[in-house]
């Protein structure tokens, strides 16, 4: 029996060699490495006395503590999507006062992180060989799924207002001339604060996809659908405050920071790109619980049309029948308290203050550096590096290996956030965390990084 192997399905080898499994390697194989390159969120944030509080106003009544410790539904517990909707319609109320479009509790989906709901849709839209349209770069965990389903990715263009709306026409152009139109099933942006450039999706570029969708859907006669994955949302800082201007040609990339028409607000809070979709068919929105509250609670949820709604509950069903009830009647009671609210904003003060370090930090190890310029995020946890285009920084790159190995200090290559063939895969930028590491440690970190780039150049 010892030779006799095993012949796994062709899903299984379409998901072997994920840069997420070696990046969480790496942390375990090199403990003393100062981590830039975890997106994990910062420990010391985390909601401890905000959700021991909401576990004893649950348990402290004996059906609601039953209710928790049960199984619970597919798509959500009642009370929990409830809340969920008027949160939702809430945050888009104070980016567009005058928004038409509010989400019902029927078309929410709870789902164990929102990692999960895009793998539900993924396999509920795409058959081997199916087409998804994605920026260049984008969340390298997302691509991953789409390879497991053994989807085609399109990586297109990006620019400081998000994934460039001519690129994408002329793309669906270019692929219906080709006869490959009815391969396109969907199209995947990061709305806000890009995983990984920290680049938002502009205001009128929002509504410019909603439109482009509908347009080729139509064409195409079947649906081109648009998943907005909105993790970052409620991860938002303003401009830093302090930055130092810089000659032009390096140092940081700024998104620009435009009012909103209605006056109120910026770029900083845009309405979804789900708002737009006035006719409620085209656009899925990915939220999540993991960033702007715990990861640990693996609560995220999705708004999308009635159809695919129907499909995912269905496949979820298979895998799971509902995720984590307990988790979902803490955070409906974290919600109802007001103390998710409280937290989120302390959240936002800590972060500000460790995207300022990492920027300050920037300034003073690498605005010397001929060729390297960083992106200024106005949210999210990253900061997007790029080095001359001679700099490889993959995992064999000797960047990598000499920052890892003498500097101590992880990052993530730049090269797995990008879909499309391997071989046309830019490999010169590196994603930076703001997540997990302190004020100090940022500055350290930053420090050593410059070391090894000093080293290679
Ligand atoms: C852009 C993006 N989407 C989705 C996720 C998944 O997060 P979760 O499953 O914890 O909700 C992440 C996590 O880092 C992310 O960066």
């Amino acid at each position: 029996m010892n030779n006799v192997t095993t012949n796994f399905s062709q899903r299984r080898r379409w998901a072997t060699d994920q840069a997420i499994s070696f990046l969480m390697q790496q942390g375990v194989e090199h403990p003393h490495v100062l981590s830039l390159g975890a997106g994990l969120v910062d420990a010391a944030s985390l909601p401890v006395t905000e959700s021991i509080a909401a576990a004893r106003e649950m348990f402290a009544d004996d059906l609601r503590a039953r209710a928790a410790l049960q199984y619970g539904t597919t798509q959500g517990d009642l009370r929990l999507r409830q809340q969920l909707a008027d949160y939702h319609n809430r945050l888009e109320q104070t980016s567009a006062p005058a928004a038409q479009r509010a989400v019902t509790v029927d078309e929410i989906v709870c789902t164990t992180g929102s990692q999960q709901l895009l793998a539900l849709l993924a396999d509920a839209l795409l058959d081997p060989g199916d087409i998804c349209l994605v920026a260049a770069p984008t969340y390298f965990a997302f691509l991953g799924v789409l390879e497991g389903v053994g989807a085609r990715t399109i990586a297109l263009p990006a620019d400081e207002y998000g994934l460039r709306m001519d690129a994408l026409n002329a793309e669906l152009q270019r692929l219906e001339s080709v006869g490959e139109l009815s391969r396109v099933k969907l199209i995947y942006v990061v709305s806000e604060f890009e995983n990984p450039t920290g680049i938002s999706l502009s205001l009128e570029r929002r509504v410019q996809l909603v439109e482009i969708a509908k347009h080729w859907s139509t064409r195409r006669g079947e649906k081109i659908y648009v998943l907005e994955d909105s993790a970052y949302r409620e991860l938002h800082y303003g401009v830093r405050t302090d930055a130092v201007p810089r000659p032009s040609g390096s140092g940081p990339v700024s998104q620009a920071v435009r009012p909103l028409p209605d006056g109120r607000g910026t770029d900083f809070l845009l309405p979804s790109v789900w708002s737009f979709d006035t006719t409620g068919d085209t656009v899925i929105h990915a939220g999540t619980f993991s960033k702007s509250f715990s990861p640990g609670l693996r609560i995220g949820f999705g708004l999308m049309p009635r159809e695919l709604r129907d499909a995912v509950n269905d496949l979820k069903g298979n895998q799971d029948f509902g995720s984590a009830n307990f988790n979902q009647h803490l955070l409906a009671e974290l919600l109802a308290s007001g103390r998710f609210a409280i937290h989120a904003e302390q959240v936002r003060a800590a972060y500000r203050i460790k995207r300022d370090a990492m920027l300050a930090a920037a300034d003073e190890f690498f605005a010397d550096l001929p060729g390297v310029s960083w992106v200024h995020p106005h949210g999210g946890l990253y900061v997007w590096m790029t080095l001359p285009p001679h700099i490889a920084t993959g995992f064999d790159s000797p960047l990598f290996h000499r920052a890892v190995d003498v500097e101590q200090v992880m990052y993530v290559p730049g090269e797995i956030c990008f879909g499309g063939p391997r071989d046309e895969r830019q490999r010169n930028h590196i994603r930076l965390s703001f997540g997990v590491q302190s004020p100090d440690g940022l500055r350290e970190g930053m420090r050593r990084l410059s070391q090894a780039v000093r080293a290679v150049l």
